[in-house]
């Protein structure tokens, strides 16, 4: 039976993980969350060992120290992740991604343990096309993101929207630092707005604040509110279901040879989609699962970014993954397209919350 760490276990990513892992019966997990609600179901599970703390608590660190030495990895996808509170809160985003979490590295560092870390594709930041006016996409080098070669181009100091990207660029960095001092084995993901049941939050329902654009989209949509296009809804975005992205995640684990030592984009980019056609989709979506054709004229409206967000948010423009390095060493593909994998998320949200509003999809109905 082979044995892993999760910290981050209860989030979204770390629960669809725990599920996969668990379901294949050969896995035991030590995994830390402060909440359980998204893995309620396994807490009986004798493979599952559920630590209910905050990730970055000392008592972590200690905790972790005996289960680290005899683990097959260490998997890390605790995070502070969307936008809003890299700009309300970029002291606890900074924190939080970096200050309270490089113990874990120095820590695996020292039982030179395979540190599998999930980061973020906001390391790239804005493409270099964006800041050559003439190019408007024309050049691919200038804006496809390849893991060992794409410079990392974030915006100035003064704006906190890159608060996340840099603190995440420094924790990579404290990785591969690490690594080639002590010869600690490690994997960097890189996720391409990995999409799925159980993302996020819906504000006032399970959550506050603003969460990331699927969410906000479908609270707009639950709540009869506009769906509001940040400063026109022009970025782009490349979004991959979660299924494809937790296979990803297997067959690196599977595969150790393949996957330590390596940075890898994961993302699918054939489903590439504008904000704003994002809006018109999901509205459309919505229609067809709710059986309601007003969805169809649903209200989508323009909003600022100093309006949505408040000063100091800057948006990456736009994420094209090169996914070479994964099919090629791990023999992994997105199999699933925009449209399903909208089609399966937001069933999943009408399910979990349509039915105050009369909002449940048809089929169950
Ligand atoms: C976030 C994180 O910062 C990334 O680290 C992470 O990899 C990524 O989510 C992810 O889900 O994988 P981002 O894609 O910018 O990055 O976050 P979203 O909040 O989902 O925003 C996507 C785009 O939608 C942005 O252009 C944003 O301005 C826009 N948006 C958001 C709207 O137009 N309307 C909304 O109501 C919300």
């Amino acid at each position: 039976m082979k044995k892993v760490i999760i910290l981050g276990c209860g989030g979204f990513v770390g629960s669809h993980l725990t599920d996969r892992l668990l379901a294949s019966g050969d896995v035991h997990i030590e995994g830390w969350d402060v909440s359980y609600d998204k893995v309620s179901e396994h807490l009986d599970n004798p493979n599952f060992n559920f630590h209910q703390r905050y990730v970055d608590a000392d008592t972590t660190f200690d905790e972790l120290g005996p289960h680290i030495a005899d683990c097959e990895a260490v998997i890390s996808l605790a995070a502070v992740c969307t936008p809003a509170q890299y700009v309300a809160s970029p002291v606890k985003t900074i924190r939080s991604n970096f200050i309270d979490a490089y113990s874990l590295i120095d820590l695996c560092s020292e039982h030179r343990s395979w540190l599998f870390h999930t980061s973020t594709c906001e390391v790239y930041g804005r493409t270099l096309s964006s800041y050559v006016p003439t190019d408007d996409y024309q050049d691919l080098d200038l804006y496809e993101q390849r893991e060992d070669e794409t410079p990392l181009i974030m915006g100035p100091t003064r704006n906190h929207r890159w608060s996340y990207a840099t603190a995440k660029q420094l924790f990579e960095r404290y990785i591969y630092a690490h690594s080639a001092e002590s010869g600690m084995p490690f994997t960097i993901v890189r996720p391409y707005n990995w999409f799925g049941p159980r993302m996020d939050f819906i504000p006032g329902r399970d959550g506050e604040g603003i969460p990331r654009v699927l969410a906000c989209f479908m609270t707009a949509l639950l709540d009869g509110q506009p769906l509001q296009l940040v400063d026109g809804g022009g970025a782009y975005r490349t979004i991959t279901f979660i299924d494809d992205a937790i296979d990803a995640l297997s067959l690196m684990l599977e595969q150790p040879k393949q996957a330590q030592n390596q940075v890898f984009n994961v993302g699918n980019r054939a489903s590439e989609v504008t904000m704003k056609d994002l809006a018109f989709l999901m509205r459309e979506l919505a229609a067809e699962i709710t059986g309601k054709d007003a969805f169809l004229e649903h209200p989508i409206e323009d909003i600022t970014s100093d309006k949505f967000y408040g000063e100091g948010y800057e948006d990456c423009d736009r994420r094209v993954p090169d996914v070479t390095k994964a099919e090629s060493r791990l023999g992994w593909k997105a199999k699933t397209d925009l449209r399903e994998t909208l089609r399966i998320t937001m069933t999943h949200y009408f399910e979990q919350y349509g039915r105050p509003a009369g909002l449940t999809p048809v089929r169950d109905a």
